[in-house]
């Protein structure tokens, strides 16, 4: 069974979860028409989230995404934060704008918070992704049991490899165009920065996973090429078997599983 069939997604498109900008009406409109919505909930809590998913539910009963961040807990650098910001003093003066006196963590990670697991749990939506990071096993298995399948962002084939082992039922090639903030496990790790066509290749190749691509596909012939790196084979490669084919997100598009 491919994923767009398990999915009962018709159209080989994910919509980009995008947390603080994309809405639950947005989602239930792609899913409507055919695709995969998603809302992305990294900047919300337990409760927002509970609503925005209700609100998806209200407006389609297809399937869509409710993407997570699994980010590392940063770890505060006090000095660091005050050279950041007496840097960044002119930039305010310009917009006659006053620095915050410190930094404060923005996002919660999803990792720990409790609250949130156990909300989406009890939701089940279709479809879980992860941003940033993986969960941990017991987390996996218990959205299994739940029913939803499981996506996570991969910025390089090591990070899809660490998904496929986790679990994950296909991984998203964020390439080094996607716009707002690419998903790497480890700011500090080495960064090959592959654009979303070499890596979605890459990964269709190596990772064992569907493959969904993303960044700078802008319209049905960026699909169209993303949906080909899947289908062709390169001659210096064996060709990749059915089990890896790929698809476009326009941001992303999900691919199939044969
Ligand atoms: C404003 C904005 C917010 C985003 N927020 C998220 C997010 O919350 N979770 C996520 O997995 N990806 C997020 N992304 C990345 C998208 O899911 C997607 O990978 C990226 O937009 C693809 O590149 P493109 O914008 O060139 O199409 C965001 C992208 C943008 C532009």
């Amino acid at each position: 069974m491919t994923l767009l069939d398990r999915l009962g997604v018709q159209l080989p498109i994910v919509q980009a979860p995008m947390a603080g900008v994309s809405t639950p009406e947005l989602a239930a409109a792609v899913s409507n028409a055919g695709g995969l919505g998603s809302i992305g909930v990294g900047a919300t809590d337990a409760a927002g989230a509970q609503k925005m998913v209700q609100d998806v539910r209200a407006r389609t009963s297809r399937a869509f995404n409710v993407n997570v961040f699994t980010h590392a807990k940063p770890t505060p650098d006090l000095s660091r934060e005050a050279a950041w910001l007496q840097a960044m003093k002119p930039l305010f003066q310009e917009f006659r704008a006053t620095p915050p006196a410190v930094l404060a963590t923005i996002y919660e990670s999803f990792l720990d918070d409790h609250a949130m697991s156990a909300m989406l749990v009890a939701a089940a939506p279709p479809v879980v992704s992860f941003h940033f990071g993986l969960p941990p096993r017991e987390q996996i298995i218990t959205f299994k049991a739940a029913g939803c399948v499981l996506l996570a962002t991969a910025t390089c084939l090591a990070e899809a490899e660490a998904a496929r082992i986790a679990g994950m039922d296909a991984v998203i090639a964020q390439g080094w165009e996607a716009g707002g903030h690419r998903g790497m496990f480890d700011p500090r790790a080495p960064d090959d920065q592959l654009g979303a066509m070499s890596l979605t290749r890459l990964l269709v190749v190596r990772s064992g996973l569907p493959v969904i691509a993303a960044g700078g596909i802008m319209d049905g012939h960026g699909v169209r090429a993303a949906l080909n790196l899947a289908l062709s084979p390169p001659n210096s490669e064996r060709r990749p078997s059915p089990a890896r084919k790929a698809a476009p997100t326009r941001s992303t598009a999900p691919p199939s599983r044969a």
